[in-house]
């Protein structure tokens, strides 16, 4: 069984995510969409519960597909499950450098595993979670980049109707 483990803090999961996750769907028996911490982002929109519960509801059509959390070492967490893939998305050459560090030292951690980058998709290079919380704190509409089934849940919370 080949299992990928796809980490992030998915705060909250977006289309370029679902992108991400649904193309590792289809080479992998099993992937885990791991709600993780990173310690670099202090400022989290949603707990990690709220993360885990919107990465669920988006990915609900995808079988072979569950979201856990964790907040430990990837490479452990990798190792614990022996999955044999992390998957992770470049929008980027800015992304690169970060990210390939990040590979060295997981596959120095755990080396049972690969890190496998996909490129985004050439329409979701702008997008991220950041930038979705930005234009959704101001009354921005974010429709075309979160998946519409949270799309509410992701709105009210940012830019609440009732203030
Ligand atoms: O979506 P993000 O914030 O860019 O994802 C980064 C993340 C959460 C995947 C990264 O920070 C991570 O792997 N965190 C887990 C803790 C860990 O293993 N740190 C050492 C990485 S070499």
């Amino acid at each position: 069984m080949r299992l990928a483990v796809c980490p992030g803090s998915f705060d909250p999961v977006t289309l370029g995510h679902l992108d991400i996750i649904s193309r590792a769907a289809r080479l992998f028996d099993e992937v885990i969409v791991l709600v993780s911490f990173n310690p670099y982002k202090s400022n989290y929109s949603f707990t990690p519960e709220e993360r885990m519960d919107l990465a669920r509801r988006a990915t609900a059509h995808l079988p072979n597909v569950t979201v856990d959390c964790d907040d430990g070492l990837l490479a452990e967490y990798v190792k614990k499950k022996q999955a044999c893939a992390i998957v992770k998305g470049l929008r980027a050459v800015s992304d690169f450098e970060y990210e390939f560090q990040m590979s060295l030292a997981n596959k120095k951690m755990f080396p049972g595993a690969e890190t496998i980058f996909f490129t985004t998709d050439a329409g979701n290079m702008y997008l991220s979670s950041s930038l979705v919380k930005n234009i959704a704190s101001l009354g921005g509409d974010i429709s075309d980049f979160v998946p519409g089934c949270i799309l509410e849940d992701i709105q009210q919370r940012l830019f609440p109707k009732q203030r």
